[in-house]
């Protein structure tokens, strides 16, 4: 770290559901472009404007050296985050065609029988924890089943996978480590067993990686295994915060969770407002090519930059009142909560319809749902629910 840079904020204090927040408001308003001595030293930008330019830029801001701060990729660079353009883009290719709205809608009922399977035992239960027993658990059915994992490798996604959800938002670094190299192992299976039996590459992403070609090549084996690996659980931690996050949220306004029980046609939109609240990830990280300057502060080359996506989506010049929840925002398909850019949510059309899926269950299933406990919180890099008592009153 360079002498002299301030500490503008601690990102390693004990943090409540809504003190984060707080904290974002000072640093957009005192010190936009912050600076902390936590992990080496890092920088944060806040404002809306920052977060959305340099998500943009891809050619100033990579995210071959550190996408995320604290840096928590032990292993090999998996494509398609850790890359850059233009080499990032064939990983994209292939995966952009089977993430499509068209292409994820046919899964709705697939999902809609996850969620009621684990839905059913807490509610008749009573109570249970909504990211314990279901968010953290419903992503993953969802994604074996869009990768079309085979069984064996389903039952050891749903312990491993869970797992490394669990250690990654704990911090638990050694548990990080071992579930990760797991998880390696289950990207070179499930790779090995598309090259001996390749299915249709416009069904099937592992099989689209293998039939992608850059430069007229195939793909980098190592990298192809590095990308099933990233896709394996990318898509796992989000939604299992942010279902959380909006479980608080609705436990605490119980005439918006009847409104939305009452009149399930709001619920897209609602959701979109709540991923601009709850945005799960906290920011993803660049560094800078060069030296640059922001707003009149200057950063050097390969100093982490966090684009604080949570600050950026609760910014009081682009959203007012930034901290209420309004369904009728004109500009809320402006948020960042799926990032910006090239490096944009690859999978955003299938988190919105599990989200909704989700959502519309928990409603329809349920009289009602209040809090039965205290909330636990994740840590950077993620920020949300990640424990979240409920107890539940039935529905007809
Ligand atoms: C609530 C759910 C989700 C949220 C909020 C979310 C958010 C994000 C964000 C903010 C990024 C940008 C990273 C950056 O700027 O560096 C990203 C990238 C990505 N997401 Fe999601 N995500 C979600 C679910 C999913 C799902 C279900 C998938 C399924 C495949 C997925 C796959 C990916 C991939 C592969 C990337 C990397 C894209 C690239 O580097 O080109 N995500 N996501």
């Amino acid at each position: 770290m360079r002498d002299g840079l301030p500490n503008d904020f601690d990102p390693l204090v004990p943090e409540t559901f809504d003190s984060p927040y707080e904290v974002f408001e000072r640093l957009r308003r005192q010190c936009p472009v912050a600076h902390t001595h936590a992990w080496g030293g890092a920088w944060a930008f806040a404002k809306y404007d920052d977060v959305k330019t340099a998500a943009s830029d891809s050619k100033t801001y990579i995210t071959s050296v550190q996408n995320v701060v604290p840096k928590v990729a032990f292993t090999g660079r998996r494509p398609p985050l850790h890359l850059d353009p233009p080499e990032h883009t064939p990983y994209r290719a292939a995966l952009n065609p089977l993430l499509s709205e068209a292409k994820v809608a046919p899964l709705e009922p697939a999902i809609r029988g996850f969620a009621a399977e684990l839905l059913d035992p807490i509610i008749a239960r009573g109570k249970g924890d909504i990211c314990i027993d279901f968010s953290s658990h419903l992503p993953i059915y969802v994604f074996a089943h869009w990768m079309k994992m085979p069984a064996e490798l389903v039952d050891a996604l749903r312990t491993v996978g869970r797992n490394y959800n669990v250690a990654v938002q704990s911090n638990d670094v050694e548990v990080t480590k071992e579930t990760s190299l797991e998880l390696y192992r289950m990207a070179r299976a499930l790779i090995e067993l598309r090259k001996a039996n390749p299915l249709d590459p416009d069904e099937d992403p592992t099989s689209a990686l293998l039939a992608a070609r850059y430069e007229g090549q195939p793909l980098p084996d190592e990298l192809i295994v590095g990308c099933v690996r990233q896709v394996l659980v990318v898509g796992i931690i989000a939604p299992t915060v942010v279902i959380g996050s909006i479980c608080v949220h609705l436990s605490r306004h119980q005439d918006l969770q009847q409104k939305l029980r009452a009149e399930p046609a709001l619920i897209p939109a609602a959701l979109e407002e709540f991923l601009r609240l709850y945005t799960p990830y906290r920011g993803f990280a660049r560094t800078a090519v060069r030296e640059i300057e922001v707003r009149g502060v200057t950063i050097e080359p390969a100093e982490p930059i966090a684009l604080l996506y949570a600050s950026a989506n609760r910014d009081e010049e682009v959203f007012p009142d930034p901290d209420e929840f309004k369904l009728d925002r004109p500009n809320i398909r402006e948020h960042l909560a799926f990032g910006r850019g090239p490096h944009n949510c690859v999978g955003a059309p299938l988190a919105r319809l599990e989200l909704r899926v989700a959502l519309e269950e928990l409603l329809a299933r349920t009289a009602s749902f209040d809090l039965d406990g205290p909330i636990k919180q994740t840590r950077f890099p993620e920020i949300g629910a990640l424990e979240v008592p409920l107890r539940f009153k039935r529905g007809a």
